[in-house]
C-alpha cells in the first residue's frame, strides 16, 4: 500500500492526526517537503507530541526518512530524534544527504527579508525556510552531505554572505553572523547526524521493490504551494501531492491513494488573502474552541468558514482520491454554521480561486447554513465511530454530504476529536489495512 497524506487549504488541516493514525497500517513514513516551518500535533494516551521535522507517524511506524525536498536544520533535528527515539525506542530514522541545510545565517536572512519586504511581508515562520530554498535554486545552498567537512562549510556560508551580505549590512544580525561558530556547531551537529545520513532515494525504491507499505506525509497546504497557492503569501517549496517524486525519487505513478486532509473550517497564518475570513467575537470563539495558535510560532490564526470553490481546486491539483475530514467536534459547537459554496461578482459566478488581494474587493462570497450539531458527548463520538455516518446528527451529515457532492469525492476519514480513537474510518481499504 503506496498513499500520500496532503493538506487541501492552508496548512494546520490535520493532517498529524491523519498520519499517525495511517502509520499503524504503513511500515515507512516519508516526509517530503517543508522544514521547521511545519508543526504537527499528534494526541495520545502517553500524552500530546509536537513535531517538525520529523513525520506525525514516527509514534507508530517502524522507520521514518526525511526526504530530500526538505530543509534541514540539523541541530535541531537531533533534538527531535531524541524525543521520537524517547516515545519510540525502535523507531529507525535515515535523512537524505542531498536535503538542504537552513543554518543559522538563513534564519537571519528570513528576518531581513521580511523586513525589507514591508508592506509585502509574506508573515513567514522566521525558520529560515525561504533563503534556504533560494540558496538551493541559486546552486549556493549547503547539503546534508557537506556537514562532515568545516572548508567546505565556511567556504559555502562565506559565498551566501557575498551574495546576499547587503541584506545582513546594518541589520541587528550583523554581528551574529559569526561564520566560525555557525560552522562549529554545524559541524558538531554533522557528527551526531551522520550515523542517519544515507541516499533515501534509493532507500525509498528499495521498500517499495521489497513489497514494503510506505506513507508519503506532506507538509503544509495547497494553498501555500509556491506554485498553485496564492503566490507570494506561500511557502518556498511545491506543497501539492505531485511534489513527492522530485522531493523524495519515488514515482508518482506508484502512488495508489492520495488523501487530501480537509478542516471543516479554516485557518490560515500569515499574510495573504482568505475570502471566508470571520473576524471580531465570532473568529475570536473559533479560534479559542478550535485552540487555533501556531505549533511553530504560537501566532493566533485566521480563522473563517470552509469555502468548497477552494476546496474544488485543491482535489484537482492532488489528484485527491479521498477526504479526511477533520474538527468537525469544535465546528458543531458554533452557533451559526456556514459553508461557502461560491463566488460571485456582479451577480455573475466566478470560477477558479481568489489568488490576489485584488481580486478580493467586490467579491461575494455565497453560503449554505447548516444547523448547529452541538458539542458531542463522548458517547455519542464513540456511537459514531462505531455505527458510521448514519449515527450522526442529521445537519452533520447533511455537512458531510454537501462537501463530498461538492468535490466529487468521499470522506474515508471523519475525526471527531484530537484522540486516535475519535476517528470515524469509512474507507474500506484502510479500515482493514489492506
Ligand atoms: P503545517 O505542516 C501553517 C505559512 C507561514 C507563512 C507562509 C510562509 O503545520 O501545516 P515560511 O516560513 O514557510 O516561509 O512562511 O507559510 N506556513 C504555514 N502555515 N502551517 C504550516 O505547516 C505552514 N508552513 C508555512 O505562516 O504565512
Ligand atoms: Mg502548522
Amino acid at each position: 500500500m503506496i498513499t500520500a497524506v496532503v493538506g487541501l487549504q492552508f496548512g494546520d488541516e490535520g493532517k498529524g492526526k491523519i498520519v499517525d493514525f495511517l502509520s499503524e497500517m504503513h511500515q515507512v513514513v516519508v516526509k517530503f517537503n517543508g522544514g521547521r516551518n511545519a508543526g504537527h500535533t499528534v494526541v495520545t494516551q502517553a500524552g500530546t507530541f509536537k513535531f517538525h521535522l520529523i513525520p506525525s507517524g514516527s509514534l507508530r511506524a517502524k522507520e521514518v526518512i526525511l526526504a530530500n525536498g526538505m530543509t534541514i536544520d540539523p541541530i535541531f533535528l537531533m533534538e527531535e530524534i531524541k524525543n521520537a527515539k524517547a516515545a519510540n525506542p525502535a523507531i529507525v530514522v535515515r535523512v537524505s544527504r542531498l536535503a538542504h541545510v537552513v543554518t543559522e545565517l538563513h534564519t537571519f536572512l528570513d528576518k531581513c527579508e521580511e523586513e525589507a519586504r514591508g508592506e509585502f511581508k509574506i508573515g513567514t515562520t522566521a525558520k529560515g525556510i525561504g533563503p534556504t530554498y533560494e540558496d538551493k535554486y541559486a546552486r549556493t545552498g549547503v547539503r546534508m552531505d557537506d556537514l562532515g567537512n568545516p572548508d567546505i562549510l565556511k567556504a559555502k556560508l562565506q559565498l551566501i554572505i557575498k551574495m546576499k551580505g547587503t541584506l545582513l549590512h546594518g541589520s541587528k544580525y550583523e554581528d551574529q553572523a559569526e561564520v566560525d561558530r555557525i560552522v562549529r556547531e554545524l559541524h558538531e551537529a554533522g557528527k551526531a547526524v551522520s550515523e542517519y545520513l544515507c541516499d533515501t532515494e534509493i532507500m525509498i525504491n528499495s521498500h517499495f521493490s521489497e513489497g514494503m507499505s510506505i506513507l508519503f506525509e506532506g507538509s503544509h497546504g495547497t494553498m501555500l504551494d509556491v506554485d498553485f497557492g496564492m503566490y507570494p503569501y506561500v511557502t518556498s517549496s511545491n506543497t501539492i501531492s505531485g511534489t513527492l517524486s522530485v522531493s523524495s525519487g519515488f514515482s508518482f505513478r506508484k502512488v495508489g491513494k492520495v488523501i487530501g486532509v480537509v478542516k471543516t473550517y479554516m485557518s490560515r497564518v500569515g499574510e495573504g488573502p482568505f475570502p471566508t475570513e470571520l473576524h471580531g467575537p465570532k473568529a475570536d470563539t473559533l479560534r479559542e474552541i478550535g485552540h487555533e495558535y501556531g505549533t511553530t510560532t504560537g501566532r493566533p490564526r485566521r480563522v473563517g468558514w470552509l469555502d468548497l470553490q477552494l476546496l474544488k481546486y485543491a482535489v484537482m491539483i492532488n489528484d485527491v482520491d479521498s477526504l479526511a475530514l477533520t474538527s468537525l467536534d469544535t465546528l458543531g459547537q458554533l452557533d451559526q454554521i456556514r459553508v461557502a459554496t461560491g463566488y460571485y461578482r456582479d451577480g455573475e459566478r466566478i470560477e477558479g480561486i481568489i489568488r490576489k488581494n485584488d481580486d478580493l474587493k467586490g467579491l461575494e462570497v455565497r453560503y449554505a447554513e447548516f444547523s448547529p450539531w452541538g458539542k458531542l458527548s463522548d458517547e455519542d463520538i464513540m456511537k459514531i465511530v462505531e455505527n458510521g455516518i448514519e449515527a450522526m446528527p442529521p445537519s452533520m451529515k447533511e455537512f458531510v454530504r454537501t462537501i463530498e457532492s461538492a468535490t466529487g469525492r468521499s470522506a474515508g476519514f471523519i475525526s471527531l476529536g484530537n484522540r486516535r480513537e475519535k476517528t470515524l474510518v469509512l474507507d474500506p481499504a484502510l479500515k482493514s489495512g489492506a
